[in-house]
């Protein structure tokens, strides 16, 4: 089954061509990322305009990369939910229009989701049930993938998501936007033992985390600094909050693995690319004695063929959606409305 899959929730247009879930036969990406970086964030109205601008040639590209003709087409996916959500419309709208055209079924597919199915792709022995940390610009939270279409969700950030935390630190210090991959890189010359970070103290489910307290105070850290004519040691205050982040993260999703009782732990979305977070978890997961799965960093941030990928277990699960399909700005993985 072919399946065209549009991308289009944020920054990036996409549009990949995905055969039965797991082969990529093409991934095309526009990415906006250039345009933004000059506000130091998305401007949503901007996104809208430009993945009007980008997705029709962009569909072209990817049937004339894949050498397919549009009849070879047997379903169009779509990111439905959660984004912006003027840019979530455009692909939902090019996406029922190229349905209807083409006379094929329409998957509404979940962004986060997706990026779980991104895990698919990298990892064709990969099959649920496992366990997968979704970390990425907008969300943060371990969930448990009982099957390819059922989902719990067994904690989330309180507050900020991860990634949101890294663009708020990398933009104070004056990296271009999204401020994750440059932070990541600088952090690597670092020591990040140098200053501490608080680590909150939460009441309640013990798998829920909150970023918000150490943004705070790595920008404190960073103001206090400058306004005291202090010398800042940028390298080691991105290595010092990027271990912070990990500290969060790593111990919480390595319970959350040792109370499932499962052997396979993925990690997905954007900040899933961190150098870090991913060597913390290579070797927690090692001494676990468990399996990790990581996509390639291509395949970490927003693209199409992770849509594809998840597209396909939607429809085998009799997920389709009609004419009538609306974009969301807001919707948890489970479907409900927020
Ligand atoms: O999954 P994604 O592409 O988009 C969303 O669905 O939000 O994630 C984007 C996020 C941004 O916050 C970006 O700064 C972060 O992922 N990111 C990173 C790295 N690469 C991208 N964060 C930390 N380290 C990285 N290497
Ligand atoms: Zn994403």
């Amino acid at each position: 089954m072919n399946i065209l899959a549009v991308e289009s929730s944020c920054d990036e247009t996409a549009v990949a061509i995905v055969r039965d879930g797991r082969e990529v036969l093409t991934d095309c990406i526009a990415s906006q990322v250039a345009l933004h970086r000059e506000y130091g964030g998305v401007v949503p109205e901007i996104a809208s305009r430009k993945h009007i601008e980008a997705i029709y040639a962009l569909a072209d590209e990817a049937l004339e990369k894949a050498d397919m003709s549009r009849e070879e087409i047997d379903a169009v996916a779509v990111t439905y939910a959660p984004g912006l959500i003027g840019a979530v419309l455009v692909g939902v709208n090019f996406a029922k229009a190229a349905a209807l055209s083409l006379g094929v079924p329409i998957i509404p597919v979940h962004h986060l989701k997706g990026h779980i199915a991104a895990n698919y792709l990298a990892y064709p022995e990969l099959k649920p049930p496992f366990l997968c940390l979704v970390v990425s610009g907008g969300h943060t939270m371990i969930v448990d993938v009982k099957d390819y279409t059922d989902l719990e969700i067994l904690g989330s950030t309180r507050d900020d998501a991860a990634g949101e935390c890294f663009d708020k630190v990398g933009r104070v210090l004056g990296m271009p936007y999204p401020g994750g991959a440059a932070l990541d890189r600088t952090a690597q010359l670092g020591d990040g033992t140098k200053y501490p970070m608080p680590q909150p103290k939460l009441s309640g489910n013990p798998l829920d985390m909150s970023f918000s307290g150490l943004k705070t105070a790595t920008l404190n850290l960073i103001h206090n600094c400058r306004q005291r004519d202090e010398e800042l040691d940028v390298p080691s205050l991105c290595a010092s909050f990027t271990k912070a982040v990990s500290d969060m993260l790593v111990p919480r999703t390595m319970r959350a693995l040792r109370e499932c009782g499962y052997q396979k732990l993925a990690i997905a979305g954007g900040v899933a690319a961190n150098s870090r977070i991913r060597a913390d978890f290579e070797r927690e997961v090692k001494a676990a004695g468990a399996e990790l799965f990581v996509p390639p960093l291509s395949l970490c941030g927003d693209n199409g063929a992770m849509i594809g990928s998840q597209a396909y277990y939607e429809y085998l699960a009799g997920n389709i959606g009609d004419q009538s399909l609306n974009a969301y700005a807001t919707k948890s993985i489970l479907g409900e409305t927020l």
